[in-house]
């Protein structure tokens, strides 16, 4: 059998395995669970880490490799982290809501305007009327920006089609795009489609016709769904969860993001990979949260750009939760991509430490999507997926609205980042 060639990456000042993180699955971590190595190498063998550890250990642990041929890369002294992993974002959406924005800084709330037909609907208007293409080249875009900072594994909801027709082109869009690898949740319940008279109705023809016809074409890995007052109850999304798992998705839930309202409770007891925004969950269910395999996916730039509470991040890690963090994108409640800001935002406001952001960024993103065994770590048998710094890691989360991510791997293959 012919050996693979190997990737050796060189001259790494310092690198951030994770490997403690890891050990723990995400719970109680430290900055000690960052696992630093000084002066690093990593050896890749067909886009997964095959091995890691110092210069000086590669020295002995070389000649176990023998004579496959070998590619060397210095990455010039700098600092290597494991690429994010966006776990929340609904990035396939044509349009704008700026106008509504406005209104919402006057006064209105997000619920208000969401019964007067604004909110996700006017996005479903403007997304119904894009083409596969045009949404293909947004998305696309949108996908650049993630990959430029530092992300390489993104997942992506539809939802703002609301038929069968639109969602299956956004989950489509989703599957085609380039760069990062891709995790596609549909997220049919989102809000009552204008094509049916309820939300009852709607969700009979998402379970006996959207959901089997989406699996049927691969279209999606998980399913989703919005548990809140004036959406689906937790009545609908039982009903939903259900028939997804019947049909071999995995399952998360957007819920408690506007008020205490249950369902965290349900995607707890039906085992959701992750409870998504949970700013009004209260204790006992934190504490259930904390002791299940569920992971908490924490969303500030929602809460900031709704002016609301943030979820209680340190409650659920003292407790030992494993929590992850993502931007949620979309172009109502957080229509920003920037990963600097969210790390930011969970330290200011959440009082998360650097090392906690840096784990709910990665491992915590990784594990929300059932990848946490490849991905969100750089140990031996996980993709070869990280980036390189510009300075240290500790600049990490602290000034913002500088690009502090030098060049982007993926399977140990250098992205083209714009910067
Ligand atoms: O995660 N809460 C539901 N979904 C999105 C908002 C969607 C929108 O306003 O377009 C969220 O915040
Ligand atoms: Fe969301």
């Amino acid at each position: 059998m012919q050996k693979s060639e190997l990737q050796i990456f060189l001259d790494i000042g310092e690198l951030l395995s994770l490997d403690g993180a890891v050990r723990k699955i995400g719970r109680h971590c430290d900055e000690s669970d960052l696992s630093i190595i000084r002066d690093a190498v990593v050896v890749c063998e067909q886009g997964q880490v095959s091995w890691i550890g110092t210069r000086k250990q590669w020295e002995s642990a070389q000649t176990e490799f023998g004579s496959q041929k070998r590619i060397e890369h210095s990455l010039g002294g700098r600092t290597v982290i494991p690429g994010f992993v966006e776990c929340h974002t609904h990035s396939v959406f044509a349009g704008q809501r700026a106008e509504e924005f406005e209104w919402r800084v006057q006064g209105q709330t997000y619920l208000e305007i969401s019964k007067k037909g604004g909110g996700i609907l006017s996005t479903v208007r403007a997304t119904r009327d894009a083409s596969y293409e045009e949404l293909l080249n947004l998305t696309q875009q949108r996908a650049n920006r993630f990959l430029s900072q530092g992300v390489t594994t993104l997942e992506i909801k539809s939802g703002y089609g609301l038929d069968l027709h639109t969602e299956m082109k956004c989950l489509k869009v989703a599957r085609a795009l380039r760069g990062p690898h891709i995790v596609t949740t549909y997220l049919g319940p989102h809000s009552k489609s204008p094509d049916f008279s309820s939300l009852d109705e709607y969700l009979e023809f998402i379970v006996e016709t959207a959901l089997p016809q989406i699996v049927q074409e691969n279209l999606a890995d998980r399913a989703d769904i919005y548990i809140e007052n004036g959406f689906f109850s937790v009545e609908q999304g039982r009903r939903y969860f259900e028939a997804a798992k019947r049909l071999g998705l995995k399952l998360t839930a957007h819920v408690e993001q506007l008020s205490l309202y249950g369902g965290t409770d349900l995607a707890l007891e039906l085992a959701c990979e992750s409870v998504d925004h949970i700013v009004f969950i209260n204790p006992s269910t934190q504490a259930k949260l904390a002791k299940s395999s569920s992971v908490g996916v924490l969303l500030p730039m929602a809460d900031f750009y709704l002016d609301m509470a943030y979820p209680p991040a340190r409650e659920l890690l003292d407790q030992g939760a494993c929590v992850a963090l993502s931007t949620d994108f979309n172009p109502g409640t957080s229509p920003s991509q920037d990963i600097d800001f969210t790390g930011l935002l969970a330290r200011i406001k959440m009082k998360m430490t650097q090392a906690e952001v840096l784990v709910a960024l990665t491992l915590g993103g990784a594990k929300a999507l059932g990848l946490q065994d490849s991905r969100g770590a750089l140990c031996a048998g996980y993709r070869c997926d990280f980036s390189v710094l510009r300075g240290s890691w500790r600049d990490l989360f602290y000034s913002i609205g500088q690009n502090s991510i030098a060049q982007v791997f993926i399977g140990g293959v250098e992205q083209k980042i714009s910067q």
